[in-house]
């Protein structure tokens, strides 16, 4: 990487080295010898992004392979059979099953094979070919972990593997015709030989292509001067498929196996980015703790003075509310749960990240990052139940069991139920991405069995630890509240306030809406991980910010308003997630479109959690500090 800025900024990029340098421990190298098999293996056709900038991502459903319509040849004897996949895994959406292709280390060199022929491919099925081609899907195929990608050149010239290659081809002359099919894979195996007689794999390079012609005659894979094979809408058509493998040596080790399909494209962007974010990010929580502390500490002394002269003053600013402040607000029960659910989120991406820099969650282990995610969620099912208990007790709250039932059931309950109704689009769609009914069981049993119990033990010791001390005590009766300044009126205040997390994370937010979506391997865990802690930091400090504008207008009714100004950047995620849509997606299905929608509604929902979580805790902190720091007669 090369960097030369700073020393600081270099010892980052190493860190960064290290943690794409490292692999999954424990994923011991497979070692070939001459004419063992190595299955091919192949999981669900994807939509593909592809290359060039003004590209958009036509569809978000992804297809099984053996989908009958797609009349892929099967393997004899048997039929497919389904390989074991990870929770996170099945998730994500890969459904991974065995294939007819017959390769044998170092064996059949650039031989032309054929895999089989399929001669009742009705117009209906040609249709839907067609179509997906048009969608511009892409194959996905797995050789010893690897997964098979077409070869590349970036803006910069360099090379780089693309996860992936199409079903077809409607680029150039099939832009407004019928697009061409391509039924001949050349397939590049690249093998490294540690020890003579061993032979590892260590690149899968696929070159797709398309042959027309009579599809019964006797095979000449010759590529160049074939005519494409186009499919008729109108009748029954044939397809003959044929690969052909070459096996080429590399110098490259399996344990950089990985580096070429993880390049980061150009890290200047994501440099470019953090640098930004941070310079801005770090001079405003500068400058906003600076006017706070001073201003603060001035407030203080003035306070304290006047009550040492005994001068007969008149109170004014935050101080007036100190008797109000810590009045119980509305709906403590819901503000409790939502802050134990955020505060479990929070631990559960704290904890991914930190996985996820050390290298543990490399794409070389499928799905591992959703599987961690879902385990530790499950597991800081008593962080919630703890915060919950506790903040429910300090808001002055009595009905405890009834906190901690609906702070372990609430949000898995209305995420499954939003995921349940997007599964039964897929279903309609014919998609394999819906999820299984077994993996379903197993979620709930998770959620239900391991979160419930979990934190039903984080409740039980947060009670004991009981309520936050207030500094101050509570009014009988409550103040009037003078009307404040229309930018702290709870929505503009939200929206205020989130512009500064979100435009420190908006650059970083383009890459993970591109691999959630857009299938795009996600790998710039370190920049990730740093943005993450750059708006959870802004999103304190501004929340705080706020929060002593509002006491200093006698507003005291902050808690509720804290979660929603801490929250305030999730509104302009949906903001974004709408503008991603428009400028990188052109869905034209109803089912991709509702997909789409009901996805980016949970991620913000799950962001505003976390977000308001951050804020409101933070200004708890804040105002406890604030108010015991000052003398009350
Ligand atoms: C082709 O499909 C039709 C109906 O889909 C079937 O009746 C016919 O037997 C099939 N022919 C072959 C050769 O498989
Ligand atoms: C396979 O054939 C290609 C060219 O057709 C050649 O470059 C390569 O060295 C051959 N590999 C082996 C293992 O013979
Ligand atoms: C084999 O690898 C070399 C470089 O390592 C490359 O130049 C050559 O084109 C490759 N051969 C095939 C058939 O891809």
């Amino acid at each position: 990487m090369k960097c030369s800025r700073s020393a600081g900024l270099l010892v980052l990029a190493a860190s960064f080295n290290i943690s794409l340098a490292f692999y999954l421990p424990g994923a011991a190298p497979h070692n070939f010898k001459q004419g063992d098999p190595v299955p091919l293996f192949v999981n669900a056709l994807t939509p593909m992004l592809t290359g060039s900038s003004t590209a958009k991502l036509k569809s978000l459903i992804n297809y099984d392979y053996y989908n009958p319509r797609f009349h892929f040849c099967e393997p004899t004897p048997g039929g497919p059979v389904k390989q074991p996949e990870s929770l996170g895994s099945i998730l994500f959406g890969d459904r991974i099953f065995n294939s007819p292709y017959d390769i044998k280390m170092l064996e059949h060199n650039s031989s032309c094979q054929t895999l089989c022929l399929q001669s009742n491919v009705s117009a209906e099925d040609a249709k839907f070919i067609n179509d997906r081609i048009r969608d511009d899907y892409a194959l996905n195929w797995l050789i010893d972990g690897l997964p098979a990608a077409e070869l590349k050149i970036d803006s910069r010239g360099d090379y780089f593997y693309d996860l992936g290659f199409n079903l077809g081809n409607d680029e150039g002359p099939f832009k407004d015709t019928t697009p061409a099919l391509n039924n001949h894979y050349d397939i590049v195996l690249q093998y490294h030989s540690p020890t003579p007689g061993n032979y590892r794999v260590v690149g899968v390079l696929v070159w797709p292509s398309s042959i027309g012609g009579s599809q019964q005659d006797t095979p000449t894979c010759d590529t160049d001067n074939s005519h494409p094979l186009v499919l008729s809408e109108q009748q029954t058509n044939s397809i003959r498929y044929t690969y052909r493998v070459t096996w080429n040596e590399s110098d490259t080790p399996w344990a950089t196996r990985w580096d070429s399909y993880l390049k980061v494209l150009d890290p200047r962007i994501h440099w470019f980015s953090l640098i930004n974010s941070s310079f801005i990010v770090i001079f405003l929580c500068v400058m906003v703790s600076m006017i706070l502390i001073r201003s603060v500490s001035r407030d203080i002394s003035r306070y304290n003075a006047i009550d040492l002269s005994e001068d007969v003053q008149e109170d004014w600013g935050w101080k007036l509310v100190h008797a109000e402040v810590f009045r119980t607000p509305s709906y403590p029960m819901i503000l409790s749960v939502m802050s134990g659910n955020g505060a479990q989120l929070c631990a559960m991406l704290a904890v991914t990240m930190v996985f996820a820099l050390l290298g543990f969650l490399s794409p070389s282990n499928r799905g591992s990052l959703a599987t961690v995610m879902m385990v530790f969620w499950s597991l800081f099912g008593c962080i919630g139940g703890y915060i919950s208990s506790r903040v429910y007790a300090s808001l002055g709250g009595t009905e405890r069991r009834k906190n901690v039932f609906m702070t372990a059931t609430i949000l898995p309950t209305v995420i499954f139920t939003i995921v349940f109704l997007l599964n039964l689009f897929l279903l309609g769609a014919g998609s394999s991405g819906a999820v299984p009914f077994g993996t379903m069981l197993l979620i709930v049993l998770m959620w239900f069995g391991l979160n419930g119990p979990l934190c039903a033990i984080g409740a039980y010791i947060g009670s004991k630890q009981g309520s936050v001390a207030h500094p101050v005590r509570v009014h009988q009766i409550p103040r009037q509240i003078p009307p404040g300044p229309r930018y702290l009126q709870p929505w503009a205040a939200a929206l205020l306030s989130g512009i500064l997390p979100f435009g420190a994370a908006f650059v970083e937010l383009y890459f993970v809406l591109s691999s959630l979506f857009a299938s795009r391997a996600y790998y710039a865990f370190g920049f990730l991980a740093l943005t993450a802690c750059i708006v959870g930091l802004t999103t304190a400090t501004v929340t705080i910010l706020f929060t002593y504008f509002i006491l200093c207008a006698e507003e005291y009714r902050w808690h509720w308003r804290a979660f929603l100004t801490g929250g305030g950047s999730a509104f302009w995620l949906l903001a974004y997630g709408l503008f991603f849509w428009a400028s990188r997606l052109s869905l034209h299905s109803l089912s991709s479109a509702i997909l789409y929608l009901g996805y980016l509604l949970l991620l913000v929902l799950l962001h505003f959690l976390i977000t308001g979580t951050i804020g409101f805790l933070a200004s708890y902190w804040a105002v406890r500090r604030l108010y015991s720091s000052i003398r009350i007669d």
